[in-house]
């Protein structure tokens, strides 16, 4: 049985927890690798819909062990908060493991993360303010705090005094913000790290063991492919590593475990935050006018899309097969999950973004040069649509109109794989497997 990986394909909020909750039950364990509570997953059951932030999305199975791996950063006052939702919903996390080398987000990061975007003015990045762009800053630098120096308060002590004598004249006399005495911080961190410590763990033990006895491993990417640090587009991205390559450096397991890798795509594209996004149909409020507006209103309203974590409103715009194509590639992935193709349904004939043309020169891969990708013009084919048949209750590929099953196909042709599944409503059964092994 496979190690899989499953990532986002585009700029996040795919449907990453809906189908890593859809197919969670077969796995033994279900790990975070990167990213933090900058993550918003949607698992949707009947009436409850459920945000998660931190907690792996396979919470759901009894059977299933949510594991946080050493590459992910932890804000532990979010995570309390989480856990005492999932009890309120009397999901239980008993099984939970957090790995000693995750990050920690301390309080200071948080104030950095919204210094520095204030900063940057119209140049900000649009960050969630969750204090993750300074904690991996701190960790690059070799001057992070780890999960288990919170096991012993006075490493704890230590660690934060070192940190403060840093932070403190950043925070006043570059930000003019308050500073951090010690005692603040211990009080605000111990109590949480005597609640948290139960689940601390050596993971990546643990997770080679269980490759060893022959356990089924699910990895469950955060933010995407055009959000990673390395492969996105940069500067506007996230600051760790969201596509499949993070999922060994940031669990601990070798490459040659993951024999699957699941890509997430949305039947059409959403971005929160600032940089480039070449099919946009840019929102009245933000310039846009006539059928541009209006494509761009119907995909925000009729595929909700509000983001998970900040409440912001996503841009939204055409399928990009030209991104669709670089994620097949810098993922190697094996399975596409196509999502909220139901959304589409509204649209009498739908776009697709085949190419970019900047300055009379067309590009069929995404450009070398960011600058390109800024004022690139998208090249479209428009194909016909399935207006009027509701495909929310389609339970099998050949029930779709024939409309729908053409550009699935279309889509598989242009981004180079197989889309083995097609999600057409938020909940979990709502899902066509189209081959899926
Ligand atoms: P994630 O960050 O990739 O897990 O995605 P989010 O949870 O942030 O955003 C996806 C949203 O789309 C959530 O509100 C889901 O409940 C919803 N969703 C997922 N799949 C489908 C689908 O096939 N159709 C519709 N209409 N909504 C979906
Ligand atoms: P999920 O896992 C969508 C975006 C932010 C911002 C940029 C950097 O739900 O798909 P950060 O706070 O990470 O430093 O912000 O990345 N971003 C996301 N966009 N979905 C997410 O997560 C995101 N996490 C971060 O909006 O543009
Ligand atoms: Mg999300």
């Amino acid at each position: 049985m496979p190690s899989t990986v499953l990532v986002g394909t585009q700029w996040g909020d795919e449907g990453k927890g809906k189908i890593t909750d859809l197919i969670a039950g077969k796995y033994d364990y279900v790990v975070r690798f990167q990213g933090g509570n900058n993550a918003g997953h949607t698992v949707v059951h009947g009436d409850v819909s459920l945000a998660l932030h931190l907690m792996p999305s396979g919470v759901m199975y009894d059977n299933c062990t949510p594991v946080i791996g050493n590459g992910v950063v932890i804000d532990p006052g979010a995570l309390v908060k989480e856990m005492a939702m999932l009890q309120a919903e009397g999901i239980s996390y008993d099984r939970l493991k957090i790995s000693c080398n995750a990050h920690i987000i301390m309080p200071y990061h948080k104030d950095l993360d919204g210094a520095d975007e204030k900063m940057l003015g119209s140049n900000s990045i649009g960050t969630t303010k969750r204090g993750i762009g300074p904690c991996y800053q701190d960790k690059a630098a070799r001057k992070g705090i780890r999960v288990q120096d919170l096991m012993d308060e006075k490493i704890f002590r230590l660690k934060v005094e070192a940190a403060l004598a840093q932070k403190n004249p950043i925070l006043e006399k570059i930000y003019g913000l308050h500073t951090y005495t010690v005692d603040e911080i211990m009080d605000e961190m111990l109590p949480y790290a005597r609640i948290l410590k139960p689940y601390m763990a050596e993971t990546t033990q643990l997770l080679n063991d269980a490759l060893r006895a022959g356990k089924n491993i699910l990895f469950e990417g955060a933010q995407a492919t055009m959000l990673d640090i390395d492969h996105g587009t940069y500067p506007y991205v996230t600051s760790s590593s969201c596509s499949a390559g993070g999922a060994a450096i940031g669990t601990g397991v070798g490459p040659m475990a993951f024999n699957k890798v699941i890509g997430i795509m949305k039947a059409y594209t959403t971005r929160v935050g600032g940089g480039p996004f070449p099919t946009e149909q840019l929102f009245p409020e933000n310039g846009g006018t006539g059928e541009e507006a209006e494509v761009g209103e119907k995909l925000c309203a009729i595929g909700h899309e509000y983001g998970v974590t900040t409440g912001r409103k996503r841009r939204c715009g055409w399928f990009d097969a030209v991104i669709g194509k670089y994620a097949v590639d810098v993922n190697g992935l094996t399975d596409i999950a196509l999502t909220k193709l139901d959304v589409l349904t509204e649209f009498e004939t739908i776009k697709v973004c085949v190419a970019y043309e900047c300055d009379g020169v067309r590009y069929d891969y995404l450009p070398m040069q960011q600058s390109v990708l800024f004022h690139a013009k998208p090249i479209y084919e428009e194909l016909p649509g399935w207006k009027g048949c509701d495909i929310s209750g389609c339970r099998t590929f050949d029930e779709l109109p024939a409309n729908a099953q053409s550009y699935i196909k279309h889509l598989e042709e242009l981004v180079g794989a197989r889309m083995t599944m097609i999600s057409v409503a938020p909940e979990r059964d709502a899902t066509i497997f189209n081959d899926f092994e």
